[in-house]
């Protein structure tokens, strides 16, 4: 989108992505699943930097799941291997990244991840902390349900300790316990390669999430895609529940 054409439009704060159909735009190729994967980074990182440019502040990917691990072993090191380069990168890149205003957070469960993939992230988090342009969460062993148990389970032991009364605890206890704390909640989610679910993506934070879904695969998805589902964004009438 042109400078000129997004003044006219209502920009979402927040986009969540699935980056779903990898694995179909490699067999179509007749490709290894992970190659499949490779270009899906690709795309991810063409897609920060747009959205970058655009003035989108919150980005959120989904790259792994929490049952994602179900998956053969050699796939999942695959899809490890390329989450690790990105760090790496983005850790030579720190300089510029930073002058970009980029913050990197994670969202998941760290402690399943790779001794070295989780102290990368800490670097990264740590500083990056100060930078606000736009935010990039990747969701990695990330599953909605285990979230919010984890929320819940923070809240009880402060309810078992006597800090709170359980009759005082309300939504804003269960927003502050999330690994999104203190982001706004996605406005649109885009699921492309045909598939129509949340697959335990955000589920809490959706509650009022616009979805955009289509055909394409992740690997073929394109800046003008991103486009597409923005300006469909736009003319949605979002009333959360009111008239
Ligand atoms: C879903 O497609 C995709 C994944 C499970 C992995 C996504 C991971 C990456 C794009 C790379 C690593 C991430 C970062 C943050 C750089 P699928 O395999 O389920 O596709 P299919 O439904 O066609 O089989």
């Amino acid at each position: 989108m042109t400078k000129n054409e997004l003044a006219n439009i209502s920009l979402p704060r927040h986009i969540g992505i699935i980056m779903d159909g990898n694995g179909r735009w490699a067999k179509q190729r007749g490709l290894e699943r992970s190659e499949g994967h490779k270009k899906g980074a690709e795309v991810f990182r063409v897609i920060t930097e747009y959205a970058r440019d655009i003035g989108i502040e919150y980005l959120t990917f989904y790259a792994f799941s929490t049952e994602n691990w179900r998956r053969p072993a050699a796939e999942v090191s695959a899809i490890m291997n390329l989450f690790r380069d990105y760090l790496f990168e983005a850790q030579e890149r720190e300089e510029e990244n930073k002058a970009k205003g980029m913050r990197i957070r994670y969202i998941g469960e760290r402690s399943a991840l790779p001794e070295d993939i989780v102290k990368l992230i800490n670097e990264l988090e740590k500083n990056s902390a100060d930078k606000n342009a736009i935010t990039i969460n990747l969701a990695v062993n990330y599953g909605g349900r285990d979230e919010i148990l984890h929320a819940v389970r923070t809240i009880a032991k402060k309810v078992e300790a006597g800090e709170i009364k359980a009759e005082d605890i309300d939504l804003n206890h269960i927003d502050g316990n999330l690994f999104t704390a203190g982001q706004p909640d996605p406005d649109l989610i885009i699921r492309p390669s045909g598939e129509y679910r949340l697959s335990n993506f955000l589920i809490w934070q959706a509650a009022y999430s616009e979805f955009w879904f289509s055909d394409i695969l992740w690997p073929d998805f394109t800046s003008d895609d991103l486009d597409k589902a923005i300006i469909d964004y736009a003319k949605r009438n979002r009333r959360f529940g009111g008239v």
